[in-house]
């Protein structure tokens, strides 16, 4: 669903710098941090796109385990009708969404994790060719600040585990237009084993009232969104979620 009326030339979205600003001085940073920074950045590439194949496995690695599990907390909480997944990744939360019976459309930037998704799908695919009915995710490759799909086309958006696109004005813009009203997108943005969240954020509150999400809130808000934040408890650790319904 393809919309001309969109146009794909805004300029590239900057970092916000109130966000920045959390990584120290935005304007002249110590040179550790910016060091620190740029390898990040080269390391989350290379993970994004060369090193896509080994996705999975890095963030199973990192989690002990949990990856899947944490994705998954974002499926209760949606409401019924037409989902966007941004930034899918490798798709395993696709496929798991349109298990559970939501029709799914993903999109992603890198293009390496897009043919990783696909695979997967055509593997389910062909799996569950004698099983009829079942729904199989969309895929579109495309930025989320400039989503290519008409105003107001989904009910609901996710984002588990987002890039540095949650921390850009112009995605909060692009994804609020592509929610109907009432429509909610909610984002995974950290997940805290049990013994860090247990020890050093005992009170739950305490978790979402770090300076980061109290800004991120803040900016929400300020364009047309109605944020709250939940804490779901898994046996081994705790999901922070951002709830933003479109007003
Ligand atoms: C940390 S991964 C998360 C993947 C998946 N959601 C998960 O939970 O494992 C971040 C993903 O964001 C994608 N990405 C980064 N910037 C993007 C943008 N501007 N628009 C769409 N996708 C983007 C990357 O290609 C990558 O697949």
């Amino acid at each position: 669903m393809p919309d001309t009326a969109f146009s794909p030339i805004d300029p590239v979205p900057e970092i916000d710098p109130e966000f920045a600003a959390f990584g120290g001085s935005v304007k002249n940073p110590p040179a550790a941090v910016r060091v620190l920074s740029a390898l990040l950045r080269f390391a989350f590439r290379l993970l994004y796109y060369q090193l896509a194949f080994t996705y999975d496995l890095v963030a199973w690695i990192v989690s002990a385990g949990e990856w899947a599990d944490w994705r998954r907390c974002v499926i209760p909480f949606l409401p019924p009708g037409r989902v966007l997944e941004i930034a899918h990744g490798t798709g395993t939360l696709l496929l798991d969404m349109a298990e559970g019976g939501y029709p799914v459309t993903g999109i992603d930037l890198s293009g390496a994790m897009g043919k990783i998704a696909r695979g997967k799908i055509r593997r389910r695919r062909k799996s569950a060719a004698n099983s009829g009915s079942a729904l199989f995710p969309g895929l579109v490759q495309a930025d989320v600040n400039r989503l290519p799909f008409q105003a107001g086309a989904f009910a609901a958006a996710t984002s588990t585990f987002p890039a540095d696109f949650l921390f850009q004005q112009s995605a909060f813009q692009s994804v609020h237009r592509a929610l109907r009203p009432g429509g909610v997108w909610i984002i995974l943005p950290a997940a805290y084993p049990e013994w860090f969240a247990g020890r050093w954020l005992p009170d739950e509150k305490l978790i979402s009232s770090g300076a980061v999400w109290r800004t991120l809130i803040r900016k929400m808000e300020a364009y047309g969104f109605r944020v709250r934040m939940e804490i779901v408890r898994r046996p081994r650790s705790r999901v922070l979620l951002i709830m933003a319904e479109k007003r």
